[in-house]
């Protein structure tokens, strides 16, 4: 199931808010309606949502191509920029729109339409780059995995997250695909349930052994030594290592640390932010209240009751024990080792 399709001159999405009751593909035909569909989830997950910009800020520029080039690339900007400010956590947006943004200012088209080519060929590029990224970290983290063991995973960095493998379940495909049998527990994640939704059912249809848990069971669950190994994804990742990823996942980590469980963030360079030398430096997106007082429309809390709706969290560094990339593993001093792995800056 793929998460976006690039058809022609347009983008179709899967509306993951629709999961996994339904499997419904929306085509996307202008830019607010592309902004929209990263605001609302319906495309979520760090790689996902910097696919998903860098053809979406293509949105509607073909039909726009018989335009003069100065015309046409403001438009383009005009539609790089709304996107750029639909979701402010996850770099891989802000990335991708920086990678569009480079490539019409270095290309080299005399028209508009040639212009429009170099920056499908752009998006592709980064659509293929994902693809790989996924497959390098499945191959670093199966190392991790044996038979028997038991990993808890938070959120959803699965295939739905990334135009790949995933990112914290690539090492589960890899290791599933080579055999291995291990038991997997998916936090439900409050409030949006992208645990329950989205990751119990990619590793259910994959045949993989999954367990659904309330984010609260995780401890009891630890405790009792149900737990071997923690991997969950990324959504920025500062220069020292703290790590912003959904809501929770602070917690688990701070429970893996306690029952000294070893705690591992999946991590494609492309969700390092050199620019942000801490995690003081991220952006943490916060959201309706509503999401925290209902679900689906339906409420469970008092509508008028004030509540607190932070997407992400920030895990510092100090907690972490390694991070699954492209490159291998990658262990502390993360300042260090993130710097020589992947800084390609002056
Ligand atoms: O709000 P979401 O669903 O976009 O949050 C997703 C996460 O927090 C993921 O763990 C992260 O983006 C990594 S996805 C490979």
């Amino acid at each position: 199931m793929n998460t976006l399709n690039w058809q022609d001159d347009h983008l179709t999405i899967l509306d993951q808010t629709l999961l996994p009751h339904k499997v419904e593909y929306v085509k996307q035909t202008n830019i607010e309606q592309m902004r929209e569909t990263i605001y609302q989830l319906k495309v979520r997950g760090a790689p996902a949502i910097g696919v998903a910009a860098a053809y979406g800020c293509l949105t509607g520029l073909k039909a726009l191509t018989h335009l003069p080039l100065t015309e046409f690339k403001e438009i383009f900007t005009k539609q790089a920029e709304i996107l750029r400010a639909a979701r402010p956590t996850a770099v891989n947006l802000m990335r991708s729109i920086d990678l569009m943004v480079q490539r019409m200012q270095s290309s080299q088209a005399t028209s508009s339409s040639a212009l429009y080519d170099d920056l499908v060929a752009e998006a592709t590029r980064i659509h293929q780059e994902d693809i790989d990224l996924c497959q390098r970290i499945g191959d670093a983290g199966a190392a991790l995995i044996k038979d028997g063991t038991s990993i808890l995973t938070h959120c959803n960095a699965g295939a739905l997250a990334t135009t790949g493998l995933g990112t914290a379940l690539a090492p589960l495909y890899v290791a599933h695909n080579n055999g291995l049998k291990f038991k997997v527990y998916a936090d439900e994640t409050r409030p949006l349930l992208q645990g329950a939704r989205l990751t119990a059912f990619e590793l259910r249809n994959a045949g993989i052994d999954v367990t659904l848990l309330c984010d609260n069971m995780a401890a009891d669950l630890m405790s009792r030594g149900g737990v071997d190994l923690v991997i969950v994804g990324c959504d920025r990742v500062a220069a020292n290592g703290d790590t912003a990823n959904k809501i929770g996942t602070l917690g688990v980590a701070i429970l893996a640390s306690y029952f000294k469980i070893p705690f591992y963030v999946a991590c494609p360079s492309s969700t390092i932010d050199f620019s942000a030398p801490t995690a003081d430096y991220i952006a943490i997106e916060m959201r309706d209240p509503d999401e925290v007082r209902s679900f689906n429309g339906t409420f469970s809390a008092e509508r008028e009751v004030q509540a607190y709706n932070p997407a992400f969290d920030v895990t510092p560094a100090a907690l972490i024990t390694g991070f699954i990339t492209e490159k291998g593993i990658i262990t502390a001093p993360y300042s260090q080792n993130l710097r020589t792995n992947f800084y390609h800056g002056h």
